[in-house]
């Protein structure tokens, strides 16, 4: 079967503003014009205050963009809170899910993650579904314990291969510099196929699942060519042109790669 389509998305997170993010936007596409585009499918995923108007501004590019969080709720008496049919309003083409930040920040738990991921396939947008360990559970042997436990619950009945997307992010190797090695991301990327393909059978094969953690122009070819990693989710590193695009052009060496097989086999 062949691979999926690569995706390279960057997770803003709490960061830039409307100058900095047009730049970026503009560095961006700058950098697409005179290098080319690689095969591979393009995210970014701003604060919601910029989320409008990235959106637009990046409309003739290849970059869709997403949120970072949303409510399971449709409406109502909600302050603060904003809905998957605010976001589908707002020309998102995602939102990510379930990320240990907001577990940690908001003690968001897999049950409403899922609900979270079910709201956004209500409106057809895409959950980018975000499990993974801390380093006490890694060093207790329990990773694929919980990344088990994790994906059996934060992902709907609801999901296939064209409005989810698995990213596995070691709690450990978020914003710390400490990437997992490819032995520890392979073995976790291999165990969330397996899982993926009892549940959805071929349709399994076709979800992307991404690695996230201290994704850098340094480390992303040998994590992108691992085996059953289909792009990255990057946090420090998509701030900044420069340090984002060599990932890009990485995943494009991983589609090269792809396409080759795919025409010997
Ligand atoms: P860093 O790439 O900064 O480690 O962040 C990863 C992440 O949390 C992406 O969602």
């Amino acid at each position: 079967m062949a691979a999926p389509t690569g995706l390279i998305a960057g997770n803003w997170k709490m960061n830039l503003f409307h100058a900095e993010a047009l730049q970026l936007g503009t560095d961006l596409a700058e950098r697409m014009d005179l290098w080319g585009r690689p095969p591979v499918d393009y995210l970014i995923c701003p604060p919601l205050t910029l989320c409008g108007q990235m959106a637009a501004f990046l409309a003739p590019t290849p970059f869709k963009v997403g949120a970072q969080d949303v409510s399971p709720l449709k409406n109502g008496p909600h302050t603060g809170d904003v809905s998957a049919e605010h976001l589908a309003d707002l020309g998102m083409a995602a939102c990510i899910v379930g990320h240990s930040e907001r577990r940690r920040d908001h003690k968001e738990d897999d049950a409403l993650v899922r609900a979270k991921a079910e709201a956004l396939h209500r409106v057809n947008l895409t959950s980018i579904i975000c499990i993974g360990e801390t380093e006490a559970e890694r060093d207790a042997g329990k990773t694929i314990e919980v990344v088990t436990r994790q994906l059996q619950v934060s992902v709907p009945e609801t999901s296939h291969s064209a409005n989810t997307v698995v990213a596995y992010e070691p709690v450990w190797a978020i914003g710390t510099g400490r990437t997992a090695t490819v032995e520890q991301i392979e073995e976790v990327h291999n165990h969330i196929r397996q899982m993926l393909y009892d549940r959805m059978d071929f349709d399994g094969y076709a979800i992307r699942i991404l690695y996230g953690g201290s994704v850098t122009a340094a480390n992303a070819r040998d994590i992108l060519f691992a085996k059953n990693v289909n792009g990255a989710l990057v946090g420090g590193a998509s701030l900044k042109a420069e340090t984002f695009w060599p990932i890009i052009e990485a995943a494009g060496a991983v589609a090269a790669r792809n396409l080759r097989e795919a025409q010997q086999a």
